[in-house]
Formats: structure tokens, sequence, C-alpha cells
């Protein structure tokens, strides 16, 4: 990635995955260690993507078709990037962000049916070249994820637009997810996440401390608020 100091890593999987958990788990343990982490998440993460975001899961936009959908995916993901993604990686901050550019591809791309060509023009102007130094797929079989969804979403709400679809579509952006990451094995890392919690988080731990150190990003250098 051309004119960034900082670390840029993306989480990505299915419903149900432990996204969530994993990435408030990282950032404590990279803050302790002097770190600046930014957390943040798509769709959404700075004021116009938030805005788009209710459009989105609300199914507002559904009637419109998917490609409305996939371009509203990717004006929020460009406010989102040049508002957010983009100064604070100057800074040197880690940002870790649930969700990003491989969401699209396998929500709008492969379930949504839109040709990759489509998808990966529209990811262009999204991105504006601030790719994920690295992707964390946290891989679960679509049962298991949706079993977990649903009883935390009774808990809390109903289901959002994407939510609700049926087991076979979520079977299908499961072996998207693991496609990207055959693709992408430079920047993708495939993680059970029917492991114990502790243990997958100590492999996600291992696999950004090897980055940080690729990327000679120090602990409480310049990184440090
Ligand atoms: P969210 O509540 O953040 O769910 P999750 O915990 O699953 O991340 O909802 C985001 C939803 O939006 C999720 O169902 C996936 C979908 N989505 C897309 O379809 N395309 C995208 O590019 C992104 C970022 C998300």
């Amino acid at each position: 990635m051309a004119d960034a100091n900082g670390l840029f890593v993306s989480f990505e999987g299915g419903e149900g995955a432990g996204k969530s958990t994993q990435i408030r788990r990282l950032a404590e343990r990279l803050r302790e260690r002097g770190h600046e982490v930014l957390v943040t998440r798509e769709p959404g993460g700075s004021p116009g993507a938030e805005a788009v975001r209710h459009v989105l899961l609300s199914g507002a936009a559904e009637m419109f078709g998917t490609r409305m959908e996939a371009i509203l995916f990717a004006a929020a993901r460009n406010d989102h990037v040049e508002d957010v993604i983009r100064p604070a990686l100057a800074r040197g901050a880690i940002v870790l962000c649930d969700r990003f550019m491989d969401s699209s591809r396998v929500y709008q791309g492969v379930t949504g049916n839109l040709e990759p060509d489509y998808i990966e023009a529209l990811q262009r102007v999204a991105v504006n070249g601030v790719v994920p130094h690295c992707t964390l797929i946290l891989d679960i079989p679509a049962e298991v994820g949706l079993e977990r969804a649903r009883k935390r979403a009774s808990a809390v709400a109903a289901p959002d637009r994407f939510e609700k679809e049926e087991m076979q579509t979520h079977e299908k952006r499961r072996e998207a997810f693991l496609d990207i990451a055959a693709r992408e094995p430079e920047r993708c890392h495939v993680i059970d996440a029917q492991k114990p919690e502790n243990e997958i988080a100590a492999e996600i731990a291992g696999i950004v401390d090897k980055r940080l150190g690729a990327a000679n990003i120090a602990a409480g250098s310049e990184a440090a608020q």
C-alpha cells in the first residue's frame, strides 16, 4: 500500500463467527503494548458511511436491486477510507476493521450474482489504493454460525437484511471467503472459528505480531497517542 505507515487489518467471515469478540481482544492487547489502535466497521465507520449503513441494513435499498446496493456499499467504503482509515494509517495507527472489501466480493458479488468485473471496478474506486495488509477470515460452518447469531439476536434485535437469507446462501458465502483466501494467501489467513476463544485470540495475536515485525512498527513508537 502506497502511503501508509500503520497496519491495516480487516476481519471477515459469516454470521456468528465471533469477529467482534476477537477484534475487541486484539485491540486491548495492542493498546496495552502502547500502539494507537483504531477499531472500526463496515458498512459505516465514518459519519457519511454510517448514514448509508442505515439505508443498507434496514433493507430500504433492497427494492432497487443488488447493483444499487453494491454501489451504496462502495460509496460508504470510499467515505470511510478517505475520512478515517487513510488518515489513521498515515499517523501510524493500527486499524482493525470489522468487514471490508471482501464482504462486497462475497455478499454482492458471489451471492448477489454481480459480475466480478463490476465488483472489482467499484472496489478500485472505493478503496482507492487502501488495501488491508492482512485479512483474518474467521471460518465457521453456516449452521453453527447461524445458531450462534440467532441466540445473540433474540436478545438484541431482529435480523438485518443480509442475515435473513437461507442456509445455502450462508454456506456459499463461506466457500467464497475461502476462495479469496486461496487466491490471496499473502494477505489472507483462515482461522477456525470453532476453536476456543482463547486459542483463536492467541493465533490472531501471533499473526498480527509477525505483521507488525515485518512492517517494523514498534510498540510505543510514533504511533502512541
Ligand atoms: P453487521 O451488523 O455489521 O453484521 P456482522 O456482525 O455480520 O458483521 O452487518 C453488516 C451486514 O452487511 C452483514 O450481513 C454483511 C453485509 N455486508 C455486505 O453485504 N457487503 C459489504 O460490503 C459489507 C461491508 C457488509
